[in-house]
């Protein structure tokens, strides 16, 4: 199965890409993830080494299920390494993985200066492509950069043009999901000369209280500040705005936001996006995943009768459309599998207090009363069994 593709004209192996985050840090790092199988990476955030940044500790909160982290909370910043190690780092990469990608994500300071000299460093580096982290929503942007200039579509025009008219490599816009508009942002990078957008950086978050201190986590000597949040949690988010921006802008576009398995990459590559980044599982589970994302991957595309992940990208796209011109005519009450029915009533209660009073249990069996169900689905998701199911039929046309 030919998992290739290619964005801005670059080659990729596979559609999985490391995220900008601690997974891409070091050269180490790096080198070990293309081991593991990743296609490509987008460096940790470098900034200009006279920016001085501090990162608070601990600065990490997460949301659990059980034993699994569903939401990741932070307020990191960007790389602590001076630009001598990464460009030496990145050179060696280069020589040693001439089939990866390797994107560099920068933030300037908030002056032309600052962006230009940082992205001529940066192609001089030998990175093959450019991100602009206009998206952090914590930390940078008290200093006038990070989402600060992603919420705001004259800066993301100005400092997208300071940087393209300054390097000949693609350039990707960085865009965060905290705004009202995330086409408008992305129509502002376009004009500005971008050459692709990646989208999502995390959600500003507040992920908790400690309720016998009553501070907000994470804590840091007694207080906390807001941070982004990312993971499972975010997917929604994530798929929402690449369905948005693939709807509203013709770039092409690296997505990110949740990936944790290759089911959640398949989802955003059908709607639009050319591939996937990931940050948050592979801090949790480790480079190795990608392998099974990859199998993952190929399998789905040979059962689904498709020769290459072309056949699958933007086509659950093509499926949005507006509230208004959705088909309400159908009568439709949920699919019942008896067998799998153990008589909880947990559909019962559900339905009695959060819907139209339509099932009861008969003989400790669900029975949907169809004149009075109204098929909002509520039943078939607090079903712990699944015995209560849509779709049961194609909506008729
Ligand atoms: C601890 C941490 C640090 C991050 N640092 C950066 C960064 O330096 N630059 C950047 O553009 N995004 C950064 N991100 C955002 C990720 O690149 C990514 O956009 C986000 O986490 C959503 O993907 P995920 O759900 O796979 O984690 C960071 C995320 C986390 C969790």
């Amino acid at each position: 199965m030919d998992l290739k593709s290619t964005f801005c004209g670059l080659p990729l192996e596979n559609p999985f890409l490391l995220a900008s985050a601690p997974p891409t840090a070091s050269i180490d790092m790096i080198d070990r993830a293309f081991k593991a199988g990743w296609a490509g990476v987008v460096t940790k955030t470098i900034k200009p080494d006279y920016m001085d940044i501090e990162d608070a500790k601990p600065r990490f909160h997460a949301l659990k299920e059980g034993k699994r982290v569903i939401g990741f909370e932070n307020f990191e910043l960007v790389s602590k390494q001076n630009l001598q190690y990464w460009e030496e780092g990145i050179k060696e990469l280069r020589e040693k993985w001439p089939s990866k990608l390797i994107v560099v994500s920068i933030m300037g300071d908030s002056n032309e200066k600052s962006w230009g000299d940082l992205a001529v460093w940066a192609e001089k580096t030998g990175a093959q492509a450019l991100e602009l982290n206009f998206s952090c929503p914590h930390g940078m942007p008290e200093k006038g950069v990070g989402a600060a200039i992603g919420q705001n579509k004259n800066i993301t025009k100005l400092i997208t043009e300071w940087v393209t008219k300054s390097v000949s490599i693609p350039v990707i816009v960085k865009l965060t999901p905290n705004v009202t508009s995330v086409v408008e942002i992305a129509e502002a990078a376009k004009e500005g000369g971008a050459d692709a957008l990646a989208a999502i950086n995390t959600v500003e978050s507040l992920s908790g209280v400690d309720l016998k201190t009553l501070t907000p986590y994470p804590m840091v000597q007694g207080f906390s500040t807001l941070g982004g949040y990312s993971g499972p949690a975010v997917k929604p988010i994530g798929l929402r705005v690449i369905s948005q921006l693939a709807r509203g802008i013709d770039l092409p576009l690296s997505a990110m936001g949740g990936v944790s398995n290759w089911s959640d990459a398949m989802e955003y590559i059908s709607l639009g996006a050319n591939h996937v980044q990931v940050c948050t599982e592979v801090m949790v589970s480790g480079f190795g995943i990608v392998k099974k994302m990859i199998a993952g991957t190929e399998s789905y595309l040979k059962e689904m009768g498709f020769n290459s992940l072309d056949d699958l990208r933007g086509v659950a796209v093509k499926k949005l459309t507006t509230h208004e011109s959705l088909n309400k005519k159908a009568d439709l009450v949920p699919g019942i599998d008896l067998e799998a029915c153990t008589g909880c009533g947990k559909c019962v209660v559900a339905c009695r207090d959060g819907g139209y009073q339509a099932i009861s249990l008969v003989g400790r069996k669900v029975s949907i009363e169809e004149s009075s169900c109204d098929g909002c689905a509520l039943c078939t998701f607090v079903c712990p069994e699944s015995a209560l199911f849509f779709p049961v039929k194609e909506l008729p046309a």
